[in-house]
């Protein structure tokens, strides 16, 4: 099939290159010129794992295309996605669907036959409908569907969630669009985990998800502050509630808030939504306001750990939002690090893929490590705040030789206590007394 994806971001630029690996033909568009002269370059603009290598792959083989003409991509295409961001308004908080309304305006004098309209990107309850009176007025001759199709993509794991979706949620009444829908997801392994519902049905689950997703780390980070001050142990309670069908294992991780360029947006916007139709969603509420203070009480502990030493030195271990990427929006880490730099605190940070997003934000205000050892070297204490793999694997001994104290303060409670101890050092994690 011929697809056109308007967005090369982290949803869109997966979704491109996985639906030409399957073997359709690809036309991804953007209006950011210097984003596509790169991917049209070969240079790939954003890192997720596996990602690089089927990208040179389809543009080998002429199946993935990049262009900033609306018209080159969606002319004659079956289907056309749209994946544009949807930031959150400063003002109303609401998700800001102006990019929408500009692809939905563009693309609608451009349709040919029969398209399918497939909105990707996280938009509220109705904001299809509207897209779908914005291509009419555009083109009030046009043959076409809007569907709902959201995505559940986990910044660094895009690829593998790409290849193998949970399940595919598809919001149409439409059973032309149901068809092409189909169609386009046949090599899919998951094909009798189609969700047909409808569009409204379809936009609610990915904010209802999200939030959900959102209020459970907020949970285990709080059931780890109770943890602390009982002297019961989180990872050992994480493991005694995972274990029900019910709750499971996965989002029971503690950390030091959650961050992204999801979770924080959608929850306030699945908030604001409700409150416009007089419904309060008060555990999402909650969990909105309080994760965003736990970043300042992570702050205020790092800094309270070091209070006893004159003019310290912070080293601080993963910049990112989580592990597997290299996007820094909305990461806890970021914000914290900002934290202590007004405390006057002196600040070296290291993270494998981050440095070259946080770079522009931090400026010189910190000190840019090329090696965990390297952050360490005169430190004071080493704090962990993203969950990377190549933190786990931690080098105690050559750290050791460098650190001013051996100090560990782990905040994705990734290391081994015990390790830790038997090594030296002093070990701090959280949702433990010890
Ligand atoms: C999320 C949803 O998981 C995905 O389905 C949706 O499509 C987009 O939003 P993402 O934002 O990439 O994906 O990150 P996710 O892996 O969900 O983590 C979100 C935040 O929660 C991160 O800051 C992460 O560090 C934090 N987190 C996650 C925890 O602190 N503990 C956990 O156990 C899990």
């Amino acid at each position: 099939m011929k697809i056109a994806i308007i967005g090369t971001g982290y949803v869109g630029l997966p979704t491109g290159v996985g639906f030409a690996e399957l073997g359709n033909n690809v036309v991804c568009i953007d209006q950011i010129v210097k984003k596509i002269e790169e991917l049209n370059n070969g240079k790939i603009t954003l890192y997720e794992t596996g990602l690089e290598e089927l990208f040179h792959k389809n543009r080998a083989n002429g199946r993935l295309k990049f262009t900033t003409k609306m018209k080159d991509g969606v002319t004659g295409a079956d289907i056309v996605i749209i994946a544009v961001g949807t930031p959150t308004h400063p003002v109303t908080k609401e998700s800001d669907m102006k990019y929408i309304y500009a692809a939905a305006g563009e693309l609608a004098q451009y349709l040919t036959d029969y398209t399918v309209v497939a909105v990707k990107s996280t938009v509220p309850v109705g904001i299809c409908d509207d897209i779908e009176d914005i291509i009419l007025k555009g083109n009030p001759k046009a043959d076409f569907d809007v569907v709902s199709l959201p995505e559940f993509l986990r910044e660094g794991f895009a690829v593998e969630d790409f290849f193998n979706p949970d399940r595919i949620v598809i919001g149409t009444e439409s059973e032309r669009a149901k068809a092409l829908i189909a169609k386009l997801y046949e090599p899919f392994e998951c094909k009798n985990r189609f969700l047909f519902v409808s569009r409204k049905s379809s936009e609610a689950i990915k904010y209802a998800a999200n939030s959900f997703l959102a209020v459970k780390v907020h949970y285990i980070n709080e059931m780890a502050d109770f943890c602390e001050k009982s002297g019961a142990d989180i990872n050992e309670v994480a493991r005694g509630m995972g274990f029900d069908s019910r709750i499971g294992m996965k989002f029971l991780q503690p950390g030091p808030g959650y961050g992204g360029s999801c979770f924080p947006k959608d929850t306030i916007a699945m908030v604001t939504m409700a409150n416009n139709y007089g419904v309060k969603l008060n555990i999402i509420e909650t969990a909105v306001k309080h994760n965003h203070l736990r970043k300042k009480k992570m702050s205020e502990r790092i800094t309270n750990a070091v209070a006893h030493i004159y003019n310290p030195v912070i080293a601080i271990l993963g910049l990112t939002f989580k592990e597997g990427t290299d996007d820094v929006r909305e990461s806890p880490a970021m914000e914290i690090v900002q934290e202590i730099l007004k405390n006057g605190l002196s600040v070296k940070v290291y993270d494998p893929k981050g440095i070259k997003n946080a770079e522009p934000i931090l400026k010189d205000t910190v000190y840019y490590a090329d090696s965990i050892v390297d952050a360490c070297k005169d430190a004071d204490i080493c704090v962990i705040l993203t969950e990377w793999q190549d933190f786990k694997k931690f080098p105690f001994e050559e750290v050791s030789k460098v650190i001013k104290t051996p100090v560990i303060m782990d905040l994705r409670n990734i290391l081994n206590r015990e390790e830790a101890v038997g090594k030296g050092f002093i070990y701090h994690s959280l949702g433990s007394k010890r």
